[in-house]
C-alpha cells in the first residue's frame, strides 16, 4: 500500500528523535539502522531495572510490557500475537521455521536465485541430512522470481518454497504475494525471509499468504541488535515440529513425554535478552506511529533519487526488480567497493560492501563483483545524498 511521502519537516522531526542522526551520514540501514531514542530508552530503562532489583524481578515487573510486544508485532504484519515467536535475529528465526518442516528423501526445496547465504547453506545441509533436492527457480529479465516457472514446477513433492523477499545486495523486491497465491493453491509450505523487508515495506502476512516469515530487529525496523522474531501461522503450526524444544517451548508433562505449546512460542527458549525485546517493541511502535505505508513511499523515493545520482557520476547501479527497495548497490569501473567504503568512512559516511557469496547463485549468474551498498531509510535527507555523491565524485576523480 502506498502512503504519502514524509515531508521535510516530518523527516527533520524524526531525525531530532534519532540520537545518531547528525554524527554520520548513515547509508547502512540494511546493515544496522540508527535507532530512535524510544528504542534506546526502553533498553536503558530495563538494564537499569535489572541492575537495581534483579533480572527475574525486573522481568516480573515488566511482564505486561513484554507481552505487549507480541501485540505490536502482530499489528505491524497483520498477524495474531499467538503467531509470533521471539528470536535473537533473523537467521535463528528462519532456522526455527525451516528445521521444523517435515522433509524426506525425494522431496524438493524450491527457492530463488537471490536467496540469502545462510538459507542456501541450510538447503545444502537438508540435502545431506534428508536426501531432498534443491531447485533454484529462474528469474525474469527484470530479476525477480519467474512466477510461471514456479507455477509449472510446484507439486505435492515440494517440502517448502523458501524465498528471500528483499535480498541483501540489490534493489529487488520479490513478488511475495503472487508467490503466496501459487503456494496456497498447491498446498506447499511457504517460508519468507523478510529480514530486509519488514520495517521498510508495508507487509501483511494474510495478503502475502506466507506460512512463516523471519525478521531481524536491527535493520529497517531500527530496533536493537540481537532482536528479531518469527511469524508462524496458526494453520501451519500443527504441521511443524520444533527441532530443539526446551521447557519453555514445551511442557514436560510425564517422565518421558512433553507437550509443545499450542502457539508460535513453541519456537522460543526460556532465556532471552529482555531489554532487547522491549527495545524491539519500542521500534515497532515507532514504525506504527509513522505508518508503514508512508515509510515505504519515503524510502523508495530516496532510493530512486540515489540510484539516479549514482548513475550520473558513472557508477553502475546493479539493482534488479520491477519495484525497488531502499537497498542501493553499485560498482565503479575503476575502484573496488572496499576502497570506496574505506574512503567514505574517512569522510564520516557509513556504507557497506556486499560479498558475492552472500547471494552466490545470483552473483554467479550475473558475474557480480563486491558491491558498494548504500542503503537509505525515511530519515535519509536529500542533503545526505548530496554529501554522498560529492564524496564519491571526489574519491573517484
Ligand atoms: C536477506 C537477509 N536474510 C537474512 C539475514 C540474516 O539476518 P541476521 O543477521 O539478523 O540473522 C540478512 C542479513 O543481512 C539478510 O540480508
Amino acid at each position: 500500500m502506498s502512503g504519502r511521502e514524509l515531508s521535510t519537516t516530518e523527516v527533520a522531526a524524526q531525525r531530532a528523535m534519532t540520537p545518531g542522526a547528525d554524527n554520520r551520514a548513515h547509508f547502512n540501514h540494511a546493515g544496522s539502522s540508527l535507532p530512535p531514542e524510544s528504542v534506546v530508552d526502553a533498553q536503558h530503562r530495563h538494564i537499569d531495572l535489572e541492575a537495581s532489583i534483579g533480572g527475574y524481578e525486573a522481568a516480573a515487573q515488566m511482564a505486561d510490557e513484554e507481552e505487549a510486544v507480541y501485540q505490536s508485532i502482530a499489528t505491524l504484519i497483520g498477524a495474531k500475537p499467538t503467531e509470533i515467536a521471539r528470536a535473537e535475529h533473523a537467521t535463528i528465526a528462519w532456522f526455527a521455521g525451516f528445521w521444523a518442516l517435515p522433509m524426506e528423501a525425494g522431496q524438493r526445496i524450491l527457492t530463488v536465485e537471490a536467496e540469502y547465504a545462510a538459507n542456501a547453506v541450510s538447503f545444502i545441509r537438508a540435502k545431506e541430512r534428508y536426501g531432498v533436492s534443491i531447485e533454484v527457480l529462474p528469474s525474469t529479465p527484470a530479476g525477480q522470481v519467474d512466477l510461471d516457472a514456479l507455477d509449472a514446477t510446484i507439486g505435492p513433492d515440494v517440502a517448502v518454497m523458501a524465498m528471500t523477499h528483499v535480498p541483501t545486495n540489490g534493489g529487488l523486491i520479490n513478488p511475495a504475494a503472487e508467490v503466496g497465491r501459487i503456494t496456497k493453491a498447491a498446498g506447499v509450505p511457504y517460508l519468507l525471509d523478510a529480514c530486509q523487508s519488514v520495517g521498510q515495506l508495508d507487509i501483511n502476512v494474510d495478503e502475502i499468504g506466507c506460512d512463516m516469515l523471519s525478521v531481524t530487529g536491527r535493520k529497517y525496523l531500527r530496533g536493537p541488535r540481537g532482536s528479531g522474531f518469527l511469524y508462524a501461522s496458526e494453520d501451519i503450526l500443527p504441521r511443524l515440529n520444533t527441532d530443539h524444544p526446551d521447557h519453555h517451548s514445551a511442557h514436560w508433562v510425564e517422565a518421558e513425554r512433553y507437550e509443545l505449546l499450542p502457539n508460535a512460542r513453541r519456537f522460543e527458549y526460556w532465556e532471552f535478552n529482555h531489554a532487547a525485546w522491549l527495545g524491539l517493541g519500542a521500534a515497532v511502535d515507532h514504525a506504527l506511529s509513522i505508518g508503514m505505508d508512508r515509510i515505504e513511499t519515503t524510502v523508495q523515493a530516496r532510493a530512486a533519487e540515489l540510484r539516479a545520482r549514482l548513475d550520473e557520476i558513472g557508477f553502475e547501479v546493479r539493482d534488479l526488480g520491477e519495484n525497488k527497495s531502499g537497498i542501493v548497490t553499485s560498482s565503479h569501473p575503476k575502484m573496488a567497493a572496499g576502497e570506496l567504503k574505506a574512503a567514505l568512512t574517512e569522510r564520516k559516511i557509513n556504507s557497506s560492501v556486499t560479498d558475492p557469496d552472500s547471494t552466490l547463485w545470483d552473483a554467479l549468474r550475473r558475474d557480480l563483483p563486491h558491491l558498494l551498498r548504500t542503503s537509505v531509510h525515511y530519515t535519509t535527507t536529500p542533503e545526505e545524498i548530496d554529501q554522498l555523491i560529492a564524496a564519491l565524485t571526489d574519491i573517484t576523480t
